[in-house]
Order: structure tokens, then C-alpha cells, then sequence
């Protein structure tokens, strides 16, 4: 058995875990294409790390400002690109893509390498990819607020955009893929299944979806129209959710639990049935999000079935994270980055045990239009996909920095605090007022008249969006808190030295 080592510790064969391999002495010099390819591309991680945090912050600062705008609508100041119709599309996409998306980038390009044991293989199409993204970003911030739009939800950008988003997927497929095949190790990481997985699905979801005939440089027209349109945007958008927010986050959840609990995962084997029962079932789901429209009554029920399927292998999945923490449970109490990722499945199962609830049609028809579905959605999204990246990014960035933990663990504690606080607010505030409208709206009277109008149900729902607000703020403060003491890090390591690429066992090395 091999000695403890960073980069394959999450492989089944060598299941130990433990510090990044020691650095190369700072200030080590390193000229040319050979001296490079000994050490991990940590660059790129490292400015996808600090650009999730940036955007984070931006993206969850656009969203407690629509929330207070919902309770004291004169907020939008007379301003159009102050209104809520055109900063909810700016909260989601800079949640969803900038925030999202640059984690996802930092992450997969960490453990590509580590558990590849080889360089990116370029460390140009690493900077194309870097700065690409971060101008579709900006690209989106100076349109959306200006009314630019494709009136697609999650696809709401124009396609110059799009066409710099499709560019840029392509190169980092062809990164990841391409540092995968040059891989010295046989086996491929369950993780990096994942992320391939979400990389290919993505980059199709994205593409098909967006096809577009341009009218002007701002202006485009859909190819398809009518039910085909609704339909092809809802398996693009509920398969944005499926492979961007859930099966990306997955990869991380398989690299980044053991790793932190120093565990190997708990079933390799269910890793696998996890990942093909998954990626199989979630394609067809899409037309949950479309009961009770022109959509043929067939698909919507395909839709439902398959929703309904999809709580086992989430759920199986789930356990399977969770589990990788048995004979050590006692190390959620000392490690508050364990707490993140941990608690991050929970909201997990939560939000995959209510999604196939949802879809149910006698469920949906109480639920749709309703706050119900947005306490559904932050509870996936601010539970899962955002505490997952926290814990991730605690867990990632000291290693990238050649130092054994954060600057200080009890503010990661006070993070965390903050953020799950934050997020029983937010859901339980939606929970209740989306229960609420629904039950209102559809109370009649015994002569067949409705009992309340919209306005009375807007009323008393109101309360609900002060605590979503202060939910909200809670959840900011502590992003806040988490760029400062990242800072605050970042100033421990005075010369982050490169890292090694380590060689691969004989036994685990490929022929
Ligand atoms: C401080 C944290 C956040 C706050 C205060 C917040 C607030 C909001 C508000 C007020 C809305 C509009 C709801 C409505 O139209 O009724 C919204 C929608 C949405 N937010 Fe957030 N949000 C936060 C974080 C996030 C994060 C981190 C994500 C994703 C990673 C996210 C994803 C979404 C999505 C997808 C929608 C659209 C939901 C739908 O159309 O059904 N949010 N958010
Ligand atoms: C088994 C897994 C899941 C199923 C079956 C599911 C199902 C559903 C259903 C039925 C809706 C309501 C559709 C409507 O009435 O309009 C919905 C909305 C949504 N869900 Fe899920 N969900 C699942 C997991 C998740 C997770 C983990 C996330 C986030 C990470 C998420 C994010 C969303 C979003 C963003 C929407 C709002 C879409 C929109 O209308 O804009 N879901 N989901």
C-alpha cells in the first residue's frame, strides 16, 4: 500500500487522505514547457475561487435586493434597470452562472489534476477559459439590467453571448477531457465522472436550447414556437438545474468528503449505480415544469413519472456522501467545514424529497405560481449547491495556498451559522406564504365565488417576505465574512508555492 498522499487519496484502491503534497520551496523558479508540466495549473483554481466569491457576493446582493423590493416594491426608484423584472434575471444568472459556474470551474479543474496526477493540459485554453467567462459575466451584468433578453428563463442571454459561452464550454470540455485522457493513472475517479458528465450535458442543454435565428447585434427570434419552444426550453431548464446544479455539485461532494473527513467514501459501488440511474432519469423529467399546459397530456405525466423515480437514486446518492462519515461522526463537532458539506446533503435530500412531491399534478396544481416553488428552489440552491461550495472552497483554498487550514476555524463556524440560519428563514418564510396563496386561491364559496382576492392573498403573505429578507441578509453577511478571512489567509501564505505532480503507484499506474 502506497504512503499517504494528496492526490489519489479518494481513489478506491488507496482510500487514505491527507495534507496537499509538500510544495516546491518559494520562489522556486520554473522556466519552460517541461519544468511545467512537474507542477499542478493551480492559477486557474485559484482565480475561479476568488471569482466565486466575488460573484457570490454580487449575485446574493442582486437577490436580497429584489426580495426587499417584493415587500417595499418603491425600491425600483422610477428607474427601469432598477426594476424587479430586470434584476431577478440579473440574481439568477449571476447566482446560477457567475457563482455557480465558477466553482464548478475551480473545482473540477482542481481535482482533475489531483486525481489524474497530471497538469491541465494547457495552460492557455486555462486562460481563455478563465477570461472568457468572466466577460460572458460582465457581458450579462450591462445587458440584463438594460433590458436585453431572450425572455427565456436561465437562457435570458442574447446571442453574442451565447455564442461566447458556447466557445468557451467547448474549450474547457476539451481541457477536461483532454487532461483526463493524458491521465497516468488507470482508473478514472468517480468525481470526474460527474463532472464530465455535467460538462457534456451542459454544453448540449446549452447549445440546442439557444438556437436562434439574430435579427440585430441585441435582438434574436427562437427556432421553434409554440409547445415545442415551451418544451424545449424546460428539458433545457429543469436539465440546467439536474446537471449544473445538482450533478456538478455531486462531483465535489465525492472529492471533497473524504477528503475532508479523511475517509474513503463509504460504497464505491453505489457511487456507480448512482451516477448511471441518475443520468438516465433526470433527462426526462423536464415537463413537471409544464403541467397543465398546451403540452400534451402524455409528456406531462412522463415528466411526473420519471420525477417521482429520480428521489432514489438522489436519495441513494445522498447517503452514500453522507454514510462516508461513519466511525468518524465525532468530527462534526471540531470541524465546521464537515458541518458545511454535511449539512449541505441534508438540504440535498430536502430539496429532492419535496422536487418529486411537486411534481405530482394534484400537488402541482396547489403549489405552481406559488412561493412553495421558490422555498423548493433556495433550498436546493442556497442549501445544497451554495453550502457544498463553501465547505468545498474552505476545504480547497489553504491547500492551494501550501497551508494546512484556514486562517481561523471559528469563523468558518460563524459562517456556517449564518448561512444555515439563514436559509431555514428563507425556505420556511416561502414554505408557509406559498401554502398560504395556494390554499387562498383556491377557497371558494358555497355559491361557486372565490372567497379571497389576490390582494388578500398578497397581504397575508407579506410578513413571509420580511423574514425571507432577513434570511437573506444573514446569508450575505456571512459571504462577506468569507471574503475577508479568505483575504485574511491569503496573507498567512506570503509566496504560495507551486505544487508537484506526484507520481502514480506502479500498481495504480497506467500500462
Ligand atoms: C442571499 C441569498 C439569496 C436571496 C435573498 C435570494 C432571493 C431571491 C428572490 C427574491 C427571488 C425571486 C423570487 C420570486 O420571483 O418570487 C429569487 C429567485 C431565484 N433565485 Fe435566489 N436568492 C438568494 C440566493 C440564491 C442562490 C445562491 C441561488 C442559486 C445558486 C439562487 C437561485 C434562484 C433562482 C433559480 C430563482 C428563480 C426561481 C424561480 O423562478 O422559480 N438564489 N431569489
Ligand atoms: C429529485 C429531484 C427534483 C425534482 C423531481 C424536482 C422537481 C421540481 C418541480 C416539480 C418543480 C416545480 C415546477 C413548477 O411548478 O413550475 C421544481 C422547480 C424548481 N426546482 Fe426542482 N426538483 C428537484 C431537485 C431540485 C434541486 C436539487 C434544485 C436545485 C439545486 C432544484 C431547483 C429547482 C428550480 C430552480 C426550480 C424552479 C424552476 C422555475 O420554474 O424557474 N430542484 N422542481
Amino acid at each position: 500500500m502506497s504512503p499517504l498522499r494528496e492526490n489519489d487519496a479518494t481513489t478506491p484502491q488507496d482510500p487514505h487522505v491527507t495534507l496537499e503534497a509538500p510544495a516546491a520551496p518559494a520562489g522556486a523558479p520554473i522556466s519552460g514547457q517541461a519544468d511545467r508540466a512537474h507542477f499542478y495549473n493551480d492559477k486557474v483554481v485559484h482565480q475561479f475561487t476568488i471569482a466565486t466569491v466575488f460573484w457570490g457576493i454580487v449575485g446574493m446582493a442582486v437577490g436580497v435586493y429584489v426580495a426587499a423590493q417584493l415587500y417595499w416594491p418603491a425600491l425600483n426608484f422610477d428607474t427601469p434597470w432598477l426594476t424587479y423584472s430586470r434584476l431577478r434575471p440579473l440574481h439568477t444568472n449571476g447566482v446560477i452562472f457567475a457563482f455557480g459556474g465558477s466553482v464548478l470551474f475551480a473545482t473540477s479543474l482542481y481535482v482533475v489534476q489531483r486525481t489524474c496526477h497530471v497538469r491541465l493540459i494547457s495552460d492557455r485554453l486555462a486562460a481563455f477559459v478563465f477570461w472568457g467567462w468572466q466577460a460572458a459575466m460582465v457581458g450579462a451584468v450591462i445587458t440584463l439590467p438594460l433590458g436585453i433578453t431572450q425572455s427565456k428563463e436561465y437562457a435570458e442571454l442574447e446571442w453574442p453571448l451565447d455564442l461566447l459561452i458556447a466557445a468557451v464550454w467547448v474549450a474547457y470540455g476539451w481541457l477536461f477531457f483532454g487532461t483526463i485522457a493524458r491521465r497516468r493513472v488507470k482508473h478514472i475517479y468517480v468525481a470526474n465522472w460527474f463532472y464530465g458528465a455535467y460538462v457534456i450535458a451542459v454544453g448540449l442543454l446549452h447549445i440546442v436550447n439557444n438556437l436562434a435565428i439574430p435579427a440585430t447585434l441585441t435582438k434574436s427570434y427562437p427556432l421553434y414556437s409554440g409547445a415545442v419552444d415551451a418544451m424545449a426550453q424546460w428539458w433545457y431548464g429543469h436539465n440546467a438545474v439536474a446537471f449544473l446544479l445538482t450533478v456538478g455539485y455531486l462531483a465535489m461532494m465525492y472529492y471533497f468528503v473524504p477528503k475532508q473527513a479523511q475517509r474513503p467514501i463509504y460504497s464505491y459501488r453505489l457511487s456507480i449505480v448512482h451516477f448511471w440511474a441518475l443520468i438516465s432519469i433526470y433527462m426526462w423529467a423536464g415537463p413537471h415544469h409544464l403541467h397543465y399546459t398546451a403540452l400534451p397530456d402524455w409528456a406531462q405525466s412522463v415528466g411526473m413519472v420519471f420525477s417521482v423515480i429520480l428521489l432514489a437514486p438522489s436519495w441513494g446518492g445522498a447517503m452514500n456522501g453522507i454514510l462516508t462519515l461513519s466511525g468518524v461522526w465525532h468530527k462534526l463537532r471540531t470541524d465546521p467545514i464537515l458541518k458545511f458539506l454535511i449539512v449541505a446533503i441534508s438540504f440535498y435530500m430536502i430539496a429532492t424529497f419535496e422536487g418529486p412531491l411537486l411534481s405530482i399534478k394534484t400537488v402541482n396544481s396547489l403549489s405552481h405560481y406559488t412561493d412553495w416553488t421558490i422555498g423548493h428552489v433556495h433550498a436546493g440552491t442556497l442549501g445544497w449547491v451554495a453550502m457544498i461550495s463553501i465547505g468545498s472552497l474552505y476545504s480547497l483554498y489553504p491547500r492551494l495556498l501550501g497551508l494546512e487550514k484556514m486562517y481561523s476555524t471559528r469563523l468558518i463556524d460563524v459562517h456556517f451559522w449564518l448561512h444555515t440560519l439563514g436559509v431555514v428563514f428563507y425556505i420556511v418564510s416561502m414554505w408557509i406564504a406559498g401554502i398560504t396563496q395556494g390554499l387562498m386561491w383556491r377557497a371558494t364559496n358555497a355559491d361557486g365565488t372565490l372567497t379571497y382576492s389576490f390582494v388578500e392573498s398578497l397581504v397575508a403573505t407579506y410578513p413571509y417576505y420580511l423574514g425571507r429578507l432577513f434570511g437573506g441578509l444573514l446569508i450575505l453577511a456571512g459571504m462577506g465574512l468569507m471574503a475577508w478571512h479568505m483575504w485574511r489567509t491569503r496573507q498567512l501564505a506570503r509566496a504560495p508555492a507551486p505544487h508537484p505532480v506526484l507520481a502514480p503507484d506502479a500498481a495504480e499506474a497506467r500500462a
